[in-house]
């Protein structure tokens, strides 16, 4: 029998959301994939900006507007700090993960050729899919598929075969949303460099759960949302290598992304400045940053070991339910399990888990080609955070238990 630890009860004491009443039940939030709650130091953050600090930045003498391009700045110092870069010149305030790949999609993509390669693989999310078929399309590229195994792990051999000098750039989920497998991105990445091809690492669920250091990894770029690692929504980073960034064309075009603009000729900012057209997301940036402030205070070690227990204990218990069928089964696997009930529609049983005050995701959660690798519709799916307990656990295998005989 496990327990929830008293650091996680105080984790949890952080995020006033986690009281809420739900269908009058209390909320058990085990949607954590689809975007983490906020901690109120976040939430407090962005009433205090609007009421104090409101001013657009980069631009402005005054007051506020310095103080604003100052906190906005900071954040990304230690963003860029928190995930190992080298320069705060390499990390890119986005939107979120889409765009981010959209962003490296339509630059780098610029300056690759006819019959270059890119790879990806069968778990990817569909904003790590469509953005390079939008790209091959355009640019008769080739899109190849790394291939996976039933368990959910990658088929490496199939990905030692399609790798060639043929292949510019290998663009891969770190852990997959739908699966929970954790990706061997290290012997891909030097596997990718060794025949001279850049790699992507689509970080949307690992920023979450482990610490990431993009300067010992040696990926090219990784991208990740903010709203999945206790930020706000709308706002997300980019990094990538500042040689390749320097190469690379702009993105989109407008104010701030400038040196110098006349109808003859236009120059471009330097970085980060030359990837961000237009006034950003200000406070998201600076949220952004309070959000990783959070992260930092805590002991966030036994947080993410805390998740592996909590992932093994639900799984466990789950597999005790008759016909329990869950989706990966990787040894290397982060908190989230996906599964089925025998031929009950996971969105039934997802609807009457919410009347019940449990919140999980039904579907296919953005990733088709996988559901139709698997056969299924969709899948049930439980993710869990650093704020979870044992309880909700158990109230939320209860309240599948009654909503499967209700179904059944
Ligand atoms: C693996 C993965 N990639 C990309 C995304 C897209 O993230 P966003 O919608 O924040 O851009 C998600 C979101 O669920 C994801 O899980």
């Amino acid at each position: 029998m496990i327990s929830t630890p008293d650091y996680i009860h105080d984790i949890r004491a952080d995020f006033p959301i986690l009281q809420t009443k739900i269908h009058n039940k209390p909320l058990v939030y085990f949607d954590n994939a689809a975007t983490t709650q906020k901690p109120k130091i976040v939430i407090d953050r962005i009433r205090d900006y609007y009421e104090n600090e409101n001013a657009n930045i980069h631009r402005g003498v005054h007051h506020l507007s310095q103080v604003a391009t100052q906190d906005y700045e900071n954040a990304r110092s230690r963003i860029q700090k928190y995930i190992g870069a080298a320069k705060s010149e390499e990390i890119i305030f986005t939107k979120g993960t889409t765009d981010g790949i959209n962003l490296v999609a339509s630059s780098f993509g610029a300056l690759l050729k006819e019959g270059d390669e890119i790879l990806i693989s069968a778990m990817e999310h569909h904003s790590n899919i469509v953005p390079w078929q939008l790209l091959a399309d355009s640019k008769k590229l080739q899109l190849k598929v790394i291939p996976i195994h039933k368990d959910g792990t990658l088929i490496m051999d199939a990905f030692d075969q399609l790798l060639s000098e043929k292949t510019k750039l290998v663009s891969i989920t770190h852990i997959s949303n739908t699966l929970g497998t954790i990706n061997p991105i290290e012997s891909i990445i030097s596997k990718s460099h060794a025949v001279g091809a850049k790699v992507l690492i689509d970080g949307a669920q690992s920023i979450q759960h482990g610490d990431i250091d993009v300067s010992s990894l040696n990926c090219d770029f990784f991208v990740f949302s903010g709203h999945k690692i206790f930020g706000p929504t709308g706002i997300g980073v980019l990094y990538g290598k500042e040689k390749l960034l320097e190469e690379m064309p702009p993105y989109q075009g407008g104010g701030d992304m400038i040196k110098n603009v006349s109808f003859e000729k236009t120059t471009f900012n330097e970085l980060p400045f030359k990837f961000e057209a237009g006034t950003p997301n200000i406070i998201g940036g600076i949220a952004l940053g309070t959000a990783i402030e959070y992260i930092e205070s805590i002991d966030r070690k036994s947080a993410f070991d805390y998740e592996k227990t909590l992932l093994e204990y639900a799984e466990k218990e789950l597999l005790k339910i008759e016909d329990v069928q869950v989706f990966g089964n990787s040894s290397e696997k982060t908190s989230l399990v996906s599964f089925n009930v025998g031929s009950i529609h996971p969105f039934d049983l997802g609807t009457l888990l919410d009347k019940q005050g449990i919140a999980v995701r039904t579907g296919h959660h953005c990733t088709q080609p996988l559901m139709d690798f698997y056969n299924i519709p969709g899948t049930i799916r439980a993710s869990f955070s650093i704020y979870n307990t044992v309880e909700e656990v158990d109230l939320f295998l209860d309240a599948l238990r009654r909503a499967i005989t209700v179904l059944s």
